[in-house]
C-alpha cells in the first residue's frame, strides 16, 4: 500500500488530501501544528496517524523525520500562510518583518519539509516530492499586492525548480502545484472551487509526475503556468 506524508493536515486542502489519500486505501501520515484540536483531522477514517509538525521549528522536523522510519512515496509540503493583513502587503507600507515571518513559513518551512524527508522519498516505489506553491508566485502575475505571499511562494519556485535537477538521477519527481481558487479559510468563500476539487486534480497531477530536470509549475487541472 502507498503512503503519503502531508503538511497542514488538520484544515483545508491538507485535510482534503488526506481524506482522499486515506480513502483509497493509502497510509496517510498527517501533520499539523496541534494534534489535541484537530478534531476534523482525527475523524478522518482509515489508515491516518496525526503528527505534531511546525513546518517553521528546524528540531522538530528533524525529530519527525527520525521517528518515521518508513519508505515515503509521497510528500506534500502543504502548510502555508497568506501573511501579514493586505495592506500591510502593499509598497509604502510593506511589513518586512511579517514579509520574513511569511518566508520562514512558505519558502524556508516547506523546502525543510521537502529536505527532511528526501531521504525517506529515495527509499520509496514512486519517490515524489510536491510543493503546493501559488499562482500568485507566477512574476507574470504580479499584479499588484500581495507582496509578502507571492515573494515567498516564488522563492519556493525557484528553490524546487532547481532541486528538481539534483534528484532526478535518484529517481525522484518534483513538482511545484497551484492548487487553484479554493474555498478555505485562506481563499475565502469566494474561491472558484472546493477542497474537493482542488484535491482531486492535484492527485491526478501528483501522480503523473515523473523525474525532471526542472520541477514542472503546475496547476491542479495539469495546467503549466508561466514562471
Ligand atoms: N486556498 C487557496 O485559494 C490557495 C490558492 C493558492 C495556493 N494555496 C496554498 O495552498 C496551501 C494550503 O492552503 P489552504 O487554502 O488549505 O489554507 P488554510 O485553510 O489557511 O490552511 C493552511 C494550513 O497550513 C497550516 N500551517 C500554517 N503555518 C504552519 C506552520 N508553520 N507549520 C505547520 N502548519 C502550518 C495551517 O495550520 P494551523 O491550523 O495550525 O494554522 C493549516 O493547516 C498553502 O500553501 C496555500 O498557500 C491556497
Amino acid at each position: 500500500m502507498p503512503n503519503v506524508l502531508i503538511t497542514g493536515a488538520n484544515r483545508g486542502i491538507g485535510l482534503e488530501l488526506t481524506r482522499q489519500y486515506a480513502k483509497d486505501g493509502w497510509q496517510a501520515f498527517a501533520c499539523c501544528r496541534t494534534p489535541s484540536q484537530a478534531d476534523d483531522l482525527r475523524a478522518v477514517e482509515g489508515k491516518v496517524s496525526i503528527h505534531a509538525l511546525d513546518v517553521a521549528d528546524a528540531r522538530a522536523t528533524e525529530r519527525l523525520a527520525k521517528e518515521i522510519d518508513a519508505p515515503l512515496d509521497v510528500v506534500i509540503a502543504n502548510a502555508g500562510v497568506y501573511g501579514p493583513g493586505s495592506e500591510a502587503q502593499t509598497f509604502g507600507r510593506l511589513d518586512l518583518d511579517g514579509l520574513r515571518d511569511t518566508i520562514e513559513t512558505n519558502t524556508i518551512g516547506t523546502l525543510r519539509t521537502l529536505q527532511a524527508f528526501l531521504p525517506h522519498v529515495k527509499r520509496s516505489e514512486r519517490r515524489k516530492l510536491v510543493a503546493i506553491t501559488s499562482q500568485m508566485g507566477s512574476i507574470e502575475d504580479a499584479s499588484g499586492g500581495s507582496t509578502a505571499y507571492r515573494v515567498s511562494k516564488t522563492a519556493l519556485n525557484m528553490a524546487v525548480a532547481v532541486a528538481a535537477a539534483e534528484v532526478k538521477s535518484d529517481g525522484v519527481a518534483m513538482a511545484i502545484l497551484h492548487p487553484g481558487w479554493v474555498r478555505t479559510d485562506m481563499g475565502g468563500p469566494s474561491g472558484k472551487i472546493s477542497p474537493e476539487e482542488s484535491a482531486e486534480g492535484l492527485r491526478r497531477v501528483i501522480d503523473g509526475l515523473t523525474p525532471s530536470d526542472k520541477a514542472p509549475f503546475l496547476t491542479y487541472a495539469g495546467k503549466t503556468l508561466p514562471w
